[in-house]
């Protein structure tokens, strides 16, 4: 009976879930398996193929997935094992490590070691049972075409595991402003109300994550449950299709606090620590209309926290849809305790679908010499010793190598000797900086001694017994730490530098062509010669380093966790009085700071904007309405109060308000550099105009600042009004934009459509003019438009720059650019100060940005990943072009794009173009 049961729901799984239904970009290594299979979800299982390490059988009473009876451990030495998994490059994953252990080696001494992603320390694994699986989950955004995954630094037992799990993601799913910088570590992922014990995961959840049931008997694990929690379950299809894409079946469950209050205590994997917490809502019971369901979260010593009133069916804007509010920076203890509270006006109790509690995990630079490396060892890719997989030097060095303990190590000895390396002598070694050591004796090297004058701290070389050809170089003799030098038995020829044989301790016997030279008066000089030159080098060196620290240091701080920044979520709650309004100053105080209106910095559609002082010292810019149509004080601190809740660090910061005589007033931050428009063809600086990277850096800034207003307030911000006169520029050259959420304000009334079409001529959306349905995509254009203005410098408007019968930017830019001629819109003033790469690559993103329909135009989270992209390319090559002036390399791409490796041709490429981007999701 049981069996047909079980054949029964194999056979509806198998229904269910079609052959070809494994998703793209799910890898499901079984280690230490010897066949691919299918298992019971439908997912497909891979043998991991691992060069190292042993397999195990193991048998575990009550697991009897194909996947959990074998394993790979390694030995319990220094080294680290690593899996080298592929992935694309800026997608988000979930990566999944289990482990059951089975007393695999019969010794029943539970293991306990180390796993890394790439150079940082993930998680130790310790193992407490036999018979129980760990499992470790990390979110992460790829930013190479691999990930590598390493266990090391057993303390007890040998490291093993059992499986190794990659899921991809699309869209903007768990997107967050540090990932950077950051991974989220998965501490809890919990559907309420679930109707059994088991997970909801695949194919249920079609990224399958593992959503564990809260009825299992865990200790710790949701206990403190208040009385009067009760389940709640719905059959009714629900809207799930935004934020992070919460599988249906989860949110069709949910526990309801009948008496009033839903508490909980959980312990929390990997806490104390920063987190990201989220809350997953909808409205599964029915309510007749004179009920309501209001409640707040009531977290201990976080009272700020608790001021947000949750009323589902209003924030999701609807009954079954999801409403997904939550912290993407908050502190959070190992113990945590949490309460939702009804509030006093409301009928029922608290309600809860689902919750999600991951924790910021720091990335650890890798080794310097991560890039160089990596591409000696690409050429010896059959040999075991170049597959040991991760960073060089982290969280222990390869076998072969020896690091420094700076935190973002060097290599300083390389140990090949006698390994049967053939070939010359890869150039890559030259560029290892900090190399003090190297031994590459012993093999079958062949070709000239690479010039080494790169690696000033090199004191040991050797080469002996090879088949090296050509002369000892004479840039040896600008080593200024080189001891010693072994070059015998190979077939160098000529004369050896003068000087070196006294400088070094050499053996250069048994290389028959190569003789002593000879000893002269111009000795002395070619020793100062040398000695200045190294000096030049060193400080060149120096020089380099500390405008690469620099660099680097500056892009940390950017994107370094700041302030706490919960998703916005704007909706006023009605019938509550407001708990939080925006700053209301007197119509005197305006007069005092701007002296009555002194000083006017600028106009647009909106009024005029003058420059302030306040009496604290605090520098504004205060903006009069034109518009008087605003229904009365309330309806406009209402709108106003919306406007303080928004903050980001690329908008422009909203400080108060001001409405008194029938005038009404703005007042924010003063931003010291103007507008981007002035920086572009303004009469400001004419010399100075703004190089590429610059340019690069402002789109990232506003494109950030528009993806919040997209994604990360509800409901989501549609600025309508995007141009260059209203991406402004602060101080340090960082752009925000500004007037925001004003359009809202201009048009009258409480209606959410607006009758009028607004914009500015240019950079307005032709399908919101025709359908007057405006969408995110609207700003999209706008954005496109704006990009162009980079690239080109020219207005989005002219009478006289675009030849004839053209009078806009995006019909003269989508010309050029689809017959392949970039270069007629570039703008003259960057000179040639930019890779031709990177601005292809802004440009392609220009013309899909104002596609003629919303649907064919990319998210601004696409269009932000593709900035960043050409960011890094343009750093990139810029480093390249002052490393090395005369460098021929950006000419030769000039002319292989253009000769057609991107197709731009025909009209309708960009369709092609387009079926690789990731769809938006709305938030
Ligand atoms: C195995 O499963 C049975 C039935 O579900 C259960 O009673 C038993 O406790 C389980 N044993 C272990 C070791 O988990
Ligand atoms: C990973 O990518 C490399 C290079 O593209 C390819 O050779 C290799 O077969 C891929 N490995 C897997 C497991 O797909
Ligand atoms: C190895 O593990 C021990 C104990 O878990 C820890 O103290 C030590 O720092 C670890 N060593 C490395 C190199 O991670
Ligand atoms: C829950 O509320 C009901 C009705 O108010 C009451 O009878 C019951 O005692 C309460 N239960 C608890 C455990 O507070
Ligand atoms: C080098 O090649 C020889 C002969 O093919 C082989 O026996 C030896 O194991 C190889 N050594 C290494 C380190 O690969
Ligand atoms: C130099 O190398 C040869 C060959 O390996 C060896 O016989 C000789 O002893 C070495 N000379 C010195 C000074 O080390
Ligand atoms: C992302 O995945 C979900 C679930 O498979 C799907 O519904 C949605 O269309 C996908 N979005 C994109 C942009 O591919």
């Amino acid at each position: 009976m049981e069996n047909t049961l079980l054949l029964l729901s194999l056979l509806l799984l198998l229904l269910l879930v079609p052959s070809s239904a494994q998703m793209p970009g799910f890898v499901s290594l079984d280690c230490g398996g010897e066949e691919f299979f299918t298992d019971d979800l439908g997912l497909n299982w891979s043998p991991d193929e691992l060069r190292y390490g042993e397999t195990s059988f193991i048998e575990v009473l009550n697991e009897t997935r194909k996947q959990y009876t074998s394993l790979r451990h390694f030995p319990a030495d220094s080294r680290k094992y690593c899996y080298t998994m592929n992935v694309t490059s800026r997608t988000r994953y979930l990566l999944r490590a289990t482990f059951l252990y089975g007393n695999f080696d019969s010794n029943n001494v539970y293991p306990k070691f180390d796993i890394s992603v790439g150079a940082t320390h993930w998680s130790t694994i310790v193992i407490s049972d036999a018979n129980t699986i760990e499992m470790i989950e990390l979110i992460f955004l790829a930013t190479s075409p691999t990930v590598s995954v390493c266990l090391s630094n057993a303390t007890t037992g040998q490291p093993f595991i059992s499986t190794l799990e990659l899921r991809q993601f699309n869209g903007s799913v768990y997107y967050t402003d540090y990932e950077q910088q950051f991974y989220l570590s998965v501490s809890a992922r919990i559907n309420f109300g679930a109707d059994s014990e088991d997970p909801v995961r695949y194919p249920d959840d079609p990224f399958d994550r593992i959503w564990l049931s809260d009825s299992i008997k865990k200790a710790n694990y949701l206990v403190d449950i208040a009385a009067g929690t009760k389940k709640v379950a719905t059959k009714l299809p629900i809207d799930v299709n935004r934020d992070d894409l919460p599988p249906q079946k989860v949110m069709q469950t949910a526990v309801v606090g009948t008496n009033g209050s839903l508490t909980y205590r959980l312990n929390l994997d990997g806490f104390p620590g920063t987190g990201w917490a989220v809350t997953y809502f909808a409205e599964i019971e029915d309510l007749a209309p004179d009920e309501s369901r209001k409640f707040r979260l009531v977290l201990p010593g976080n009272p700020e926290l608790s001021k947000a009133i949750v009323n589902i069916e209003e924030n999701a804007q609807g009954k079954y849809r999801l409403y997904e509010p939550g912290f993407t920076n908050l502190s959070l203890p190992f113990v945590l305790s949490f309460r939702f509270g009804k509030t006093s006006d409301s009928t029922r109790g608290p309600l809860l679908n689902a919750m999600e509690i991951n924790k910021y995990l720091e990335k650890t630079d890798g080794s310097q010499d991560g890039a160089a490396i990596a591409s000696f060892i690409a050429q010896y890719s059959s040999a075991d010793w170049a597959q040991e997989g991760g960073d060089p030097c982290l969280p222990v060095p390869w076998s072969w190598v020896e690091c420094n303990s700076d935190a973002q190590p060097r290599i300083v000895k390389i140990k090949l000797s006698s390994m049967n390396l053939t070939g010359n002598i890869p150039s890559d070694l030259t560029k290892l900086s900090g190399l003090v050591e190297l031994w590459l004796d012993g093999n079958s090297l062949t070709g000239p001694i690479p010039d080494f004058s790169g690696c000033v701290d090199l004191k040991i070389i050797h080469l002996e017994n090879n088949q090296l050809s050509g002369g000892l170089p004479s840039s040896l003799m600008d080593l200024p730490s080189l001891k010693e030098l072994y070059v015998q038995n190979n077939l160098l020829s000529g004369t050896i530098p003068s000087g070196l044989d006294d400088k070094v301790a050499m053996n250069y016997t048994g290389n028959i062509n190569l003789r002593e030279g000879r000893r002269n008066g111009s000795r002395r000089n070619i020793i100062i010669g040398t000695t200045v030159g190294a000096a030049v080098l060193i400080i060149a060196t120096i020089a380099s380093c500390i405008l690469l620290r620099k660099g680097k240091k500056k892009y940390h701080e950017q994107d370094k966790l700041s302030h706490p920044l919960p998703v916005q979520r704007l909706e006023s709650n009605k019938n509550d009085a407001p708990t939080e309004a925006a700053h209301c100053f007197t119509h005197s105080e305006i007069e005092e700071a701007t002296r009555k209106f002194e000083k006017k910095i600028g106009s647009g559609g909106f009024g005029v904007v003058y420059y302030g002082k306040t009496k604290d010292g605090k520098e504004i810019a205060v903006k009069v309405l034109t518009s008087n149509s605003f229904q009365g004080k309330r309806e406009f601190s209402n709108e106003v109060t919306l406007l303080s809740r928004i903050h980001h660090r690329n908008l422009v910061q909203f400080l108060g308000y001001c409405q008194e005589d029938g005038r009404s007033m703005l007042v924010y931050e003063f931003m010291h550099n103007g507008t981007l428009k002035e920086h572009l063809y303004g009469p400001l600086t004419h010399e100075q105009r703004i190089n590429w990277i610059k340019r690069l850096e402002i789109a990232e800034d506003a494109a950030k600042g528009i993806e919040y207003l997209h994604t990360g307030c509800v409901p989501a911000i549609i600025h309508r009004d995007l141009k260059s006169s209203n991406i402004l520029i602060d101080k340090n050259m960082r752009a925000k934009v500004s007037d925001f959420g004003l359009s809202k304000l201009a048009v009258d009334g409480a209606s959410h459509v607006s009758s009028i079409v607004r914009g500015t001529v240019g950079y307005l959306d032709p399908e919101y003019y025709i359908s007057q349905q405006l969408t995110d995509k609207s700003d999209v254009y706008s954005f496109g438009v704006i990009l162009l203005e980079l690239i080109s410098g020219q207005e989005a408007i002219s009478n006289e720059n675009f030849g004839v019968n053209c009078r806009n930017i995006v019909q003269w830019a989508k010309l050029h650019i689809e017959s392949g001629d970039i270069q007629g819109i570039i703008d003259p003033s960057l000179h040639d100060e930019y890779d031709i790469q990177s601005m292809w690559k802004i440009a392609e993103k220009a013309l899909m940005c104002v596609q003629a329909h919303g649907y064919m135009r990319p998210s601004i989270s696409e269009v932000l990943k593709e900035i960043q992209d050409a960011i890094l390319m343009e750093r990139g090559a810029a480093a390249a072009r002052d490393g090395n002036s005369d460098d021929t390399s950006k000419n030769s791409i000039h002319s292989s794009l253009n000769l057609g490796s991107l197709d731009l041709g025909g009209n309708d490429n960009y369709l092609s173009l387009d079926e690789s981007i990731v769809r938006p999701t709305a938030r």
